[in-house]
């Protein structure tokens, strides 16, 4: 990328895959097997881009409660990933981590996401995270919990909370995407994000591209990010040549 690339934490709803299938006349799953080919190509594109983590929200608390055949090709494609790009994530130093509730995944999943994470686990490219089974309110009231339980009695602060979190080390999301139209949430990094710039995008996940998702850092990377501050070139105006004027103002306001 020719710009410099300012958003280090990506984070990205891969939504749509049913409506992919569907519109084709395929069963859902269809969406969901094309869907999961289009990832290793992102991580890819992130990694160039210089992105130093991108969580991909594979599986929410929510969707356990989709019909038990959807559910069981998720973990299934889970673990053929897993599988086909062990060698791809060594081989670029990508640091992998699972982060949710992974209990109800068969064992031999669990022992492949276990040893990925292991073997990765000193690695310093770019943070790979998949939400599994995955809720932000879940992964907060877990931190509460974790802090509660070591430090009885003493008061929660924003700073503890942040270092309480499944993967504090991946920091603040800078930048989610969303694909396939909707534009929500749907419980992914609620802590995270509170800062995060929003994207949207009509695309559904198995039709996404590295080309789009090059499109859209360039994009968001022009954005002006204010942190509830005021514009730089503004506040310089304000303190030079406002002083005077802005002292008037305030003064009528209160009715002096
Ligand atoms: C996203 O696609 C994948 C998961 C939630 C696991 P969906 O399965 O939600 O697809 P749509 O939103 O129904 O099209
Ligand atoms: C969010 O998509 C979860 C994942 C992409 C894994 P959903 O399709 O489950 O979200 P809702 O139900 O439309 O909010
Ligand atoms: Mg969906």
């Amino acid at each position: 990328m020719s710009e410099v690339n300012k958003l280090k934490h990506v984070a990205i709803i891969m939504d749509g895959n049913g409506r992919w299938a569907n519109g084709r006349s395929h069963a859902r799953i269809w969406g969901h097997v094309r869907g999961s080919s289009v990832v290793s190509n992102i991580v890819e594109e992130a990694d160039d881009l210089g992105v130093k983590a991108l969580t991909l929200y594979a599986f929410s608390t929510e969707n356990w409660s989709r019909p038990l055949a959807e559910v069981t090709t998720l973990f299934k494609l889970l673990k053929k990933f897993l599988l086909k790009e062990r060698k791809r994530i060594i081989k670029n130093q990508i640091r992998f981590k699972v982060m949710g509730d992974t209990s109800r995944l068969p064992q031999d999943t669990k022992d492949l996401i276990n040893g990925l994470e292991s073997e990765t686990s000193n690695f310093k490219g770019l943070k790979l995270t998949f939400a599994f089974g995955y809720g932000g309110r879940q992964e907060i009231v877990d931190a509460v919990n974790a802090f509660t339980e070591k430090n009885p009695g003493e008061k929660l602060t924003e700073d503890v909370l942040t270092k309480s979190l499944y993967n504090p080390e991946l920091g603040d999301v800078d930048l989610l995407i969303r694909t396939g139209g909707d534009q929500r949430i749907s419980n992914f990094l609620l802590w995270q994000m509170a800062y995060a710039e929003l994207y949207f995008t009509e695309t559904k996940w198995p039709d996404f591209t590295r080309k789009e998702f090059r499109q859209i850092l360039n994009k968001v990377n022009t954005r002006e990010r204010r942190f509830g501050q005021i514009c730089e070139s503004i506040s310089l105006l304000e303190t030079s040549s406002m002083a005077e004027k802005n002292k008037k103002i305030l003064e009528s306001a209160m009715g002096k």
